[in-house]
């Protein structure tokens, strides 16, 4: 068997019920959670034939930094839940492939501790009620040497869950997921989300912290359009893990829009949202992503196999995908294009 289809029930043996849970489940009905991977494995390809592919080369940029292949690791809490280390462990096995970490403002990491590791870093944010916490967040970031702000902008709420009996929330303690919490007495009006944002956030971020804004909750092209045109660096086509609002389109279908609508711009757009295998890599890019995120893989194999296990699952999706460039004609991710694609 494929050892990234192990991971779920290995981490599912190793952890509480309740983490299990937290780490898999959706929102409400969990319409989404169950439909992103199929989403992806609906496309059908029309391969290229005679072009040389002795040389697949996959290394690439993200917002300047250099990878050694599209794939990087979206940001999630509970990380010491999988591991002691939690993000630190993490950073370190998504060091060793090469690729860059994206950070949860409910990390259980220092920023500080983050930023020591050398590996390069994406702050993730959530816009709280109380500007001052997300201030000095930013701020804390920025002198940890984060490089780039992922403003999350689907969660004005969060997405309910249909739980029952113990939840994670039950098992966390506050140094598992509020290290980053700047010090004060903050209610919980202070540390709700704020639901009153506009574009004008994206300029008020970038001005903030002087690193380029990537806005992560894009499912629209009209909206990346607006998100473009206050100054978004990059989008994240996504929609959380179907965590949010359910029943919201499978970001496989979402990309394509948002492509377009930033076709021609220097905005870079990436992924994420069922992403399994390295035929999803590829499906991604020729739609039009730079690169994409991988969320629950990576929390599977933090648990399993800490940072090892991290870096194999992305070296595992790598020489996938440079298997299966191989085998569709392209040597390269950049040269990969839609009509490369075609629905069942
Ligand atoms: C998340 N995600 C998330 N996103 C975010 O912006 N801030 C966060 O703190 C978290 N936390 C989080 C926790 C857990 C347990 C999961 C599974 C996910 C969403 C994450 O960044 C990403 O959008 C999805 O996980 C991508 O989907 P896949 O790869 O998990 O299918």
């Amino acid at each position: 068997m494929r050892w990234i289809d192990t991971l779920e029930s290995a981490a599912a043996s190793k952890l509480p019920e309740a983490v299990h849970r937290y780490f898999r489940q959706g929102s409400a009905g969990e319409v989404s959670v169950g439909e992103a991977v199929e989403a992806w494995s609906r496309y059908r390809f029309r391969p290229h034939v005679l072009n040389d592919v002795s040389s697949i080369d996959l290394r690439t940029t993200v917002l300047g930094t250099p990878v050694d292949a599209p794939i990087l690791v979206a940001p999630s809490t509970m990380q010491r839940m999988a591991d002691p280390d939690g993000e630190l462990a993490m950073a370190r096995g998504v060091g060793a492939a090469g690729s860059v970490l994206g950070v949860s403002s409910n990390a259980g990491t220092s920023f500080a501790e983050l930023g020591a590791t050398g590996v390069p870093w994406w702050l993730q944010i959530y816009v709280v009620r109380n500007r001052d916490i997300t201030r000095q967040m930013l701020d804390a970031a920025v002198a940890a040497g984060a490089r780039a702000v992922v403003l999350t902008v689907d969660t004005p709420v969060v997405g309910r869950k249909e739980d029952e009996g113990q939840t994670v929330w039950d098992l966390a303690q506050d140094d598992q997921f509020l290290v980053n919490l700047p010090a004060g007495e903050w209610t919980d009006d202070d540390l709700d989300k704020a639901d009153d944002l506009n574009p004008d956030v994206i300029g008020w971020l970038a001005e903030r912290t002087g690193l380029p804004v990537v806005v992560k909750g894009v499912l629209r092209g009209d909206d990346a359009k607006r998100c473009a045109d206050a100054g978004a660096a990059g989008i994240i086509v996504s929609n959380h893990g179907g965590r949010q609002l359910d029943g919201s389109i499978p970001t496989a279908q979402a990309l394509p829009e948002v492509a377009e609508a930033l076709a021609g711009s220097n905005v870079e757009v990436y992924v994420d949202g069922g992403i399994r295998r390295g035929e999803h890599v590829l499906t991604a890019l020729a739609l039009g992503a730079r690169a994409v995120f991988v969320g629950r893989p990576a929390l599977w194999a933090l648990t399993v196999g800490s940072a090892e296990g991290v870096t194999r699952l992305l070296t595992d999706l790598t020489d996938e995908l440079a298997h299966t460039l191989r085998l569709i004609g392209v040597p390269a991710p950049s040269s990969l294009t839609p009509d490369l694609l075609t629905t069942r």
